[in-house]
């Protein structure tokens, strides 16, 4: 299967969705979010991961197509709420759902999203991949998913944050849940527990690179292309691989500075400019890309032990590959 093939499936099973015809006003913001132009990488992980255990050329099996939906919903109903915590006004180059209807629509949508995704977990056993292993791997997910959003929120009010604490906050609120993917496909796709291990430690590692990229985009992308607005980061106070390493900057003269922009919030232009400069003297950048790079070979090196033939491996390489480029 090519990467192609699988964000096609994805796409044509996500439009079939049909949704009850009562309350629809929970529903369309669902829809909405959904056709809104999303990368898949989630669900196309899962198909994949599946692939590399099928010995003939062939489309996905029901099970597989449900579980890469579950997470694409899942991932989709995260978005939903994390917009409202991080009172984002746009993704996907569009006016987010909280904008567009209000909070109260968004935390309901919301809700009903995450049901709807169980309900494709449910759909995604057979008898070859028990339905308690992977609603077991789902709702683990989700509730890391849950705590790395906590850390995430409530270190904002923080001063001081270690490099490892943004890891491990990170790893929860993003790596897990492409590793999940991975792993939940290569269990439908019929693989052993220590392969389908294999994939998930891919799928973190590269998870962490993807979301150090994310940080960087939000300050140095274009809004135009990456769809959210650029120094949204900044004037949360996010925590983010750019600003932890400014707090932990041995340079006594810029984490001053840096510490006082933290405490203003007056002029939204004026501290994404500021703040923007102390990370450039302090050469972030690069040190971020570094970082993506680190995470991306310790992927690959996962990737390399999984016990397929590196030709069918190479569309997960070339995916993970192209993600390291990403501009949205
Ligand atoms: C956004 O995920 C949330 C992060 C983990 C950074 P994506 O960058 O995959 O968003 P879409 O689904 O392609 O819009
Ligand atoms: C990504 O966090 C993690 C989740 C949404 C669970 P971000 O807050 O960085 O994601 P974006 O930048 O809004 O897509
Ligand atoms: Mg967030
Ligand atoms: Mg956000
Ligand atoms: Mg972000």
């Amino acid at each position: 299967m090519t990467y192609e093939q699988a964000i096609t499936t994805v796409q044509h099973n996500l439009q079939a969705i049909a949704y009850p015809t009562q309350a629809t006003d929970l529903y369309e913001p669902i829809a909405y979010l959904l056709a809104l132009k999303g990368k898949k990488v989630r669900p196309a992980l899962t198909l994949l991961a599946w692939d590399l255990y099928q010995q003939e050329d062939m489309p996905p099996c029901s099970e597989a197509v449900n579980m890469a939906l579950a997470w694409e919903i899942f991932h989709n109903f995260t978005l939903m709420h994390d917009d409202v915590m991080d009172k984002a006004d746009v993704r996907r180059g569009q006016p987010t759902v909280h904008k567009k209807w209000d909070e109260n629509t968004a935390i309901l949508s919301g809700d009903a999203m995450l049901i709807l995704a169980y309900q494709y977990v449910a759909k995604s056993a057979h008898a070859g991949a028990s339905l308690q292993i992977l609603l077991d791997l789902f709702s683990t997910t989700a509730a890391e998913i849950c705590e790395g959003q906590q850390l995430d929120m409530s270190f904002e009010n923080r001063l001081a944050v270690q490099e490892a604490e943004y890891l491990n906050m990170i790893r929860l609120k993003t790596a897990v849940l492409l590793g999940a993917s991975l792993k939940s496909g290569a269990i439908v796709g019929g693989a052993n527990a220590q392969e389908a291990e294999l994939l998930y430690d891919f799928g973190v590692n590269l998870g962490i690179a993807f979301q150090i990229q994310d940080d960087l985009l939000d300050v140095y992308g274009d809004a135009a292309v990456f769809g959210k607005k650029i120094g949204g980061d900044i004037l949360a106070n996010k925590k983010t691989y750019l600003s932890v390493n400014a707090l932990n900057t041995t340079d006594a003269t810029l984490k001053k500075s840096y510490l006082l922009w933290l405490e203003y919030n007056a002029d939204a232009d004026t501290k994404i400019s500021n703040v923007t400069t102390i990370y450039n003297r302090l050469g972030v950048k690069e040190k971020a890309r570094q970082a993506m790079d680190h995470y991306f070979q310790k992927a690959l090196s996962a990737l390399k032990q999984v016990n397929v033939s590196a030709e069918k491996k190479s569309v997960l390489t070339q995916l993970a590959e192209n993600l390291m480029h990403r501009n949205s």
